[in-house]
C-alpha cells in the first residue's frame, strides 16, 4: 500500500506534460498540449493534456486519467511501478509499509543483477529483478531448443517455420528436475531460489526442495505491453495433462491483464485497424506465419473487461475467432458479456466461429490467408450473435417465449451505455417480440413510468446540463466550494440519479479526506483518489469538460448558479409532493411550507 498523501505529492510535482511527451509528442494547443491519441487510431488529434489540471483526455475514444493512468495504460505498468517510474523522475522514494528501514537509494540505482545483495526479505525483490530472471531463463530455453532434435522435430511438424520460431522467441525447457542450474548459478541459494519462486520459474515442496515448473515443454515467452517477458506457456510435445503449463499469477504476470502477442501486434493493429482475438498460442503463432499480424491471444483464461479495455484503446474493431464448437460458443459469449459495458459508439465487435475440428492454426494451414481474411469479413455483429443465442433455446411464436426474451435481454440491454448500440437493440427486440417500443421501454425500465414532473426532469436532462453535473465541474476544478454545499440539498435525490450519486460520492470523499483537500492546490486531479468509484468513468467524462475552462471562467457564479438550480428542483420537488396530498391531509405546517415554497 502506498499512503494517498504521497501519491499527492508525487503528483504535484510530476508534470504531466513531461511524463506524456516522453512517449507521445505534444504540441501546444491553446491552453492545452494534443497530439494523436495512442490509445486508439486517429489522424487528426483529439488527445488533449490540461497541463494546469494535469490529466488528459481523448475526445476519440475517452481514454482518460493522470500521469500514473498514462504509464499504467499506456506503458502497460503496474501502479506500483508506475509509482516508482515517476518517483524516480523526481527523485522522490517510494515509501512502503514494510519498508521500515528506508535505502538511500531511488530504483534508478537498482542494480540490474538479480537480486540486490543485501535482500533477505521476499518483498524486497523488485520488478527489474523479476524481468531480468524471465529474460535469463527465455534465452536459455532458446539455447535447448537449438539442441533439442525432439523439440525441433516437433515444431516443424506443426508447421511452424524457424524464423517464426525466432520471432515469437520460442524455445525448450528440457526434460529434468533442476535445469535452470545451469543458468542461475546460486540456484541453490536462499536468495536465488525466493527470486525463481517468486518468477514462477520453480517450485518447492515442503522440505524445500526445489524443482522447475516447466520440464520438457516448448516454451512460449509472454510479453506485457512493454514488451518485457513477463510470463511462459509451455506446451507438452506428446498427448499428456495438462498440455499446456502456464506460469502462475507472480507481481509481473496477471493472466486477467495479459494478451499473448498484443506487444508485437500493435502495428498490425492499426494498420489492419482491427484485431482478431484467438484462443490459442499456435493459432497466433500460426496466423501470423501466413502474414496476420493482427492477432492476440487470451491465455487460457475467458475474455475479460481488462482485456477488451485494453483492445479497444488500440481499434475500434474486435474479431473474437473461437471454434464452432459449443466450447467456443460459452467462450464468445462470455466475451460478449464482459464487452457490452465497454462498447462506446464507433466501436464494432463480432465473432467468427470456425468450421467444427478447425481452430485458426489449422484452417490458416488448411485454406490460406485469403481464405481466413474472406471469413474475417464475414463474422457475425454482436448484435446478431446475441440475439441469435438467446433466441435459440426459445419459442417465439409462443407468448411465454416472447417474454422470456425480453426477460433474458433485460439485463444485457442495461449493461450498454452506447446509445446507438441500444437503440439497435431495441429495435431487434421490438421486431422479435412483437410489443410495441412504448411498452417495451416501460417493461424495460428505460423510461420511468410517466409523472409529468419525471418528464420534464428528463428533458431538462437532455436538454441543459443537470445542476449536478455543474456541481461535480466545479468541485473538481476547486474542491473548496464543497462548504457552500448544504448537504440537505443531497439527501433526497433520487437513487436512480447516476450524476447525483457521483456528486454524493464526491462530496463523500472531499469531507472525509480534509487534509488532501487543503493540500490540493488545484494542481492534482481528485479522481486520483476515485479510481474504484463506481462512478469514475461518469466523472472522468465530466472531468473532461473542464478542459474547455480557460482562466476567465467565473468559478463563483458558475457554482452558485448550479446551487441556485438545484435548490430549485428540490422546492419542485416537495411542491409536487405536497400537492399530491389531498389538501385536508396536509398539516398545518405543510401547508404553510407550501404557501412559502409557492412563493420563491
Ligand atoms: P486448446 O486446447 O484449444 O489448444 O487451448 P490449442 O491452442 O489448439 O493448442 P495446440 O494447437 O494443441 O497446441 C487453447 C488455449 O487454451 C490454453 C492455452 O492458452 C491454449 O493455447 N490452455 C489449453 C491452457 O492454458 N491449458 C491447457 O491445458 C489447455
Ligand atoms: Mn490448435
Amino acid at each position: 500500500m502506498i499512503p494517498q498523501l504521497f501519491i499527492h505529492d508525487l503528483l504535484s510535482r510530476v508534470d504531466i506534460v513531461d511524463a506524456i511527451d516522453r512517449h507521445v509528442p505534444l504540441k501546444k494547443a491553446g491552453a492545452n498540449f494534443i497530439a494523436c491519441c495512442p490509445f486508439h487510431s486517429e489522424k487528426t488529434p483529439s488527445f488533449t493534456v490540461s497541463q494546469t489540471k494535469q490529466f488528459y483526455h481523448c475526445f476519440g475514444c475517452g481514454a482518460h486519467g493522470n500521469a500514473i493512468n498514462f504509464l499504467i495504460d499506456y506503458g502497460g505498468l503496474s501502479f506500483v511501478e508506475a509509482v516508482s517510474d515517476l518517483a524516480a523522475n523526481v527523485g522522490l522514494q517510494v515509501p512502503q509499509e514494510s519498508d521500515k528501514t528506508s535505502k538511500e537509494v531511488n530504483s534508478n540505482d537498482v542494480p540490474q543483477s538479480y537480486i540486490n545483495e543485501h535482500s533477505t526479505h521476499s518483498s524486497e525483490i523488485s520488478s527489474q529483478d523479476l524481468i531480468a530472471v524471465m529474460q535469463t531463463a527465455t534465452q536459455f530455453y532458446r539455447e535447448k531448443l537449438k539442441v533439442s532434435e525432439k523439440a525441433i522435430a516437433y515444431l516443424k511438424e506443426r508447421g511452424l517455420s524457424g524464423k517464426i520460431a525466432a520471432r515469437f522467441a520460442i524455445g525448450y525447457a528440457p526434460a529434468g528436475w533442476q535445469n535452470l542450474g545451469e543458468v542461475f548459478p546460486d540456484y541453490k541459494s536462499e536468495s536465488i531460489r525466493k527470486l525463481l519462486v517468486k518468477a514462477g520459474l520453480v517450485i518447492t515442496n515442503d522440505d524445500s526442495n526445489q524443482y522447475d515448473r516447466f520440464r520438457d515443454r516448448i516454451m512460449f515467452p509472454i510479453l506485457n505491453q512493454r514488451g518485457q517477458i513477463v510470463g511462459f506457456g509451455g506446451r507438452v510435445l506428446e498427448q499428456e495433462e495438462p498440455k499446456y503449463l502456464n506460469s502462475p499469477e507472480t507481481a509481473l504476470f496477471e493472466k486477467g491483464r495479459e494478451l499473448y502477442n498484443l506487444f508485437s501486434s500493435r502495428h498490425a493493429i492499426r494498420e489492419a485497424n482491427c484485431v482478431v482475438v484467438v484462443e490459442g498460442y499456435m493459432d497466433v503463432i500460426m496466423l501470423s506465419q501466413h502474414g496476420i499480424d493482427y492477432a492476440v491471444a487470451t491465455l487460457g483464461t475467458a475474455t475479460t473487461s481488462l482485456h477488451i479495455q485494453k483492445l479497444l484503446r488500440q481499434t475500434d474493431n474486435i474479431i473474437f475467432c473461437f471454434d464452432g464448437d459449443n466450447a467456443g460458443k460459452k467462450a464468445a459469449w462470455r466475451a460478449l458479456e464482459n464487452s457490452l459495458a465497454l462498447i462506446s459508439d464507433g466501436k464494432y465487435l463480432s465473432f467468427l466461429f470456425l468450421p467444427e475440428g478447425d481452430d485458426p492454426d489449422s484452417y490458416i494451414r488448411n485454406y490460406g490467408k485469403e481464405s481466413f481474411e474472406k471469413k474475417l469479413k464475414q463474422s457475425i455483429p454482436l448484435t446478431e450473435f446475441l440475439f441469435a443465442e438467446i433466441c435459440s433455446e426459445l419459442n417465439l411464436q409462443s407468448l411465454e417465449g416472447r417474454a422470456k426474451l425480453v426477460n433474458d435481454v433485460k439485463p444485457l440491454l442495461h449493461q450498454v451505455k452506447a446509445s446507438a448500440l441500444s437503440l439497435i437493440l431495441l429495435n431487434r427486440l421490438v421486431e422479435l417480440s412483437g410489443i410495441n417500443r412504448n411498452e417495451l421501454e416501460e417493461l424495460l425500465q428505460i423510461r420511468p413510468p410517466g409523472r409529468k414532473i419525471r418528464k420534464l426532469e428528463n428533458l431538462a436532462r437532455r436538454q441543459l446540463t443537470t445542476p449536478y453535473r455543474r456541481l461535480i465541474r466545479a468541485l473538481i476544478y476547486n474542491p473548496n466550494y464543497s462548504v457552500k454545499l448544504d448537504r440537505n440539498l443531497l439527501v433526497e435525490c433520487s437513487v436512480s440519479d447516476e450524476e447525483a450519486n457521483a456528486l454524493k460520492e464526491l462530496i463523500g470523499f472531499i469531507d472525509t479526506h480534509p487534509h488532501l483537500i487543503k493540500k490540493t492546490k488545484l494542481t492534482t486531479s481528485l479522481l486520483t483518489f476515485l479510481q474504484d468509484s463506481p462512478y469514475r468513468s461518469l466523472l472522468e467524462k465530466i472531468e473532461s469538460e473542464i478542459l474547455e475552462w480557460g482562466d476567465s471562467i467565473d468559478l463563483e457564479v458558475e457554482f452558485l448558479g448550479a446551487l441556485e438550480k438545484l435548490q430549485q428542483i428540490h422546492r419542485n420537488r416537495r411542491m409536487t409532493e405536497l400537492r399530491s396530498k389531498s389538501l385536508n391531509k396536509l398539516t398545518e405546517e405543510e401547508k404553510r411550507e407550501l404557501q412559502r415554497l409557492a412563493m420563491l
